[in-house]
């Protein structure tokens, strides 16, 4: 039996689910892997902090106690860019196997630190980036290697897909769902990184570089969060045989690449529809192994330290694992896509107001396929018009979108939301 010790930088949601995990399952983890596994030390802010059952006598407020104590993985679980940055970087300098959750410091730094690891012969595992509990990194690393990845989507951020199912299933306003994820932990008190789509853009970069073999610049993903979606568009998808999903799709055109994070209309049966609540889904299409998805719970303490785990366990064990190591190459992101589309203007309910829109869109070619009004007796300031429009160029429907955005009649900002017939 190997005795190996990890060291844990923070011991919040997930670095206490960790702890967990270990003491829980440390005799399955021996009997399967043929590692005894302690922790040696844990890192954090506040040593008054309750911890429930964590070991006080492993905390501590110095760095370097954890970074350089002679554990063989330092794990971290602090979040954000810095200090998690300078703590990955000399865990490495130490010669230190690493192993993070934290999609933020590799979405910013992912490249250097890679390198770095590269030139001191050591790795860093991050199976916990994306899709918590999912193993989808490992899905994309080893178990699919022989495989050419031609794209993929997925659900890949739990709070927006919670906010969206309470409201679609509830009737609840967004604000009520918000408050509702906030008060379940499923969205933090500063839920913008959410509800945004930046959580989700710095997933999908993570698993476009793995499934495309390319190094990204930061914020090369197209993205809109779920902030303006209504009740009222909710409804609409679902009188229409739809449902509203926040999707997460990456693929190599080619010559540019279509990474892109936003709202859209899913069909009922699309296998993502299905999705609920904080739970994840990545689908994947490769050229051998056809299609395949994953489906799991995407965040919480235990199913995160599960992912976290499995990557430990891999660096100690020395399996040669996957080696991220991506060339740079420039690929532009497609500008403008194809797609069908779910608009709402809210309106004025005034004579021809109808006719106004339809108009703007049919001058740029942009034909519609349904329209429905939603007019409020004594009410003529809350009224809305709802359109489907066929597939147009994105580019194309925007001028005309904003066009109709300028006329006296609109009481608000239209939304605009993509309809994902299939993803192709
Ligand atoms: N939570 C999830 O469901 C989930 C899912 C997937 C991935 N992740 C990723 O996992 C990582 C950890 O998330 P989490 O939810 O566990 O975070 P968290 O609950 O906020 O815990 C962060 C921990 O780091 C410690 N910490 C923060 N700043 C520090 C500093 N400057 N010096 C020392 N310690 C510091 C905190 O110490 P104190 O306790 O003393 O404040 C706390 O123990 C993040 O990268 C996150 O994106 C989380």
């Amino acid at each position: 039996m190997k005795q190996r010790s990890i060291a844990l930088l923070g011991c919040g949601t997930v670095g206490r689910g960790l702890v967990e995990l270990i003491r829980k399952n440390r005799a399955l983890i021996a009997e399967r892997s043929g590692v005894d596994l302690t922790i040696s030390k844990i890192l954090v802010r506040d040593m008054g902090k309750d911890r429930g059952d964590v070991d006080r006598s492993l905390l501590t407020c110095r760095p370097e106690e954890v970074i350089t104590n002679g554990s063989d993985v330092v794990v971290e679980l602090i979040g954000g860019i810095e200090p998690a940055r300078t703590f990955i970087a000399r865990a490495i300098g130490e010669g230190k196997n690493v192993v993070t959750a934290n999609k933020a410091v590799l979405a910013h730094s992912g490249a250097e630190l890679f390198r770095a690891a590269a030139a001191r012969n050591v790795r860093i595992g991050f199976e916990a980036s994306v899709g918590g509990g999912i193993p989808i990194v490992r899905a994309l690393t080893c178990g699919l290697v022989g495989d050419r990845i031609l794209e993929i989507s997925g659900i890949v951020n739990g709070t927006c897909n919670y906010i969206l199912t309470r409201m679609a299933e509830e009737k609840l306003s967004f604000a009520q769902a918000l408050a509702a994820a906030q008060k379940e932990g499923f969205a933090e008190a500063d839920p913008s990184l959410d509800i945004d789509g930046i959580d989700a853009a710095q997933k999908l970069e993570i698993l476009a570089e793995l499934a495309f073999g390319l190094q990204l610049d930061p914020g090369r993903v197209r993205v809109q969060g779920i902030r303006d979606i209504d009740l009222e568009d909710l409804q609409s998808a679902e009188a229409l045989g739809y449902v509203v999903k926040h999707v997460a799709i990456a693929k190599d055109l080619g010559r540019e690449l279509d990474l892109r994070v936003h709202p859209a209309f899913l069909p009922k049966n699309h296998p993502l529809a299905h999705v609920r609540h904080e739970f994840n889904a990545v689908r994947l299409k490769g050229d051998a192994v056809g299609e395949m998805i994953f489906h799991g719970k995407g965040a919480g303490g235990s199913p995160t330290a599960s992912a976290v785990l499995s990557d430990i366990i891999d660096l100690v064990k020395g399996d040669t694992g996957p080696v991220h190591l991506p060339e740079p190459v420039e690929k532009p992101v497609a500008p403008d896509i194809e797609s069908e589309y779910y608009l709402r203007f809210p309106i004025l309910d005034v004579p021809g107001v109808i006719g106004l829109i339809a108009t703007a869109l049919g001058n740029r070619g942009v034909s519609i396929s349904h329209a429905s009004a939603t007019l409020v007796r004594g009410a003529p300031d809350k009224g809305s018009v709802k359109i489907l429009a066929h597939r147009c160029r994105e580019s194309v429907l925007r001028k005309s979108v904003d066009e109709i955005a300028r006329l006296p009649v609109l009481t608000g900002k239209p939304v605009v939301l993509r309809i994902l017939e299939e993803v192709t």
